[in-house]
């Protein structure tokens, strides 16, 4: 049985307290099922083929630093965050090309856990966004229900919600399949998603 990194481990018991203890029910609900399923054995380990982009510099770094000032348990999820985000493979939203050079500059994803990730496995997908200041990551939907859980400054939208800033160790909930957006203001942006895949 393949043994959990540690850093990912504590990165996720500090992600399931923070969505627990969420107001949101349907948040609270999601985050039991994904971490149900992440307490069955470990899906095995894989070394990710190491991809930086220009928003893993100063963005990215900023806003980890941003997490040692607030309130525990945000530094020590940005800690180990911040132990795991060198060894991601950090790659551009599909059809970033067409939103401009801001935006092809301006933010990065990457799989923590799921298909791809450090931990490859296919019953739960964990991941992160950063972006620099002023950003806007374009309307999408996917089938599975999400969680973000914001560990910056900035706003999310979905069909259902206005335009919702839920400051640094908030939480938001996206309903299956619904259209939803985010976006940076003046401060770089950083965010985890945890989404239960069937
Ligand atoms: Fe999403």
């Amino acid at each position: 049985m393949a043994v959990r990194d540690t850093n990912l481990q504590q990165l996720l018991n500090i992600s399931q307290r923070i969505i627990a203890a969420s107001a949101n029910y349907r948040a609270v609900m999601a985050g039991e099922r994904i971490f149900e399923s992440l307490a069955r054995p470990a899906g095995s380990r894989a070394a990710a083929t190491v991809q930086r982009l220009p928003a893993c510099d100063h963005p990215l770094a900023a806003a980890l630093a941003g997490t040692s000032a607030q309130h525990s348990p945000l530094p020590e999820l940005g800690t180990a965050f911040g132990a795991l985000e060198g060894g991601l493979h950090w790659y551009r939203r599909k059809n970033a090309e067409a939103l401009g050079q801001p935006f092809i500059d301006g933010h990065a994803n990457a799989v923590l856990i799921g298909p791809d990730g450090i931990e490859q496995r296919d019953d739960v997908l964990v991941g992160a966004t950063v972006m620099a200041p002023h950003i806007v990551y374009p309307d999408h939907d996917h089938p599975p229900e999400e969680v973000y859980i914001a560990m910056s400054p900035g706003e999310w939208w979905n069909a259902e919600m206005n335009w919702t800033e839920p400051g640094p160790g908030g939480i938001i909930y996206n309903p299956p399949g619904i259209l939803h957006a985010m976006r940076s203001h003046t401060k770089p942006f950083l965010a985890l998603w945890f989404l239960p895949i069937d």
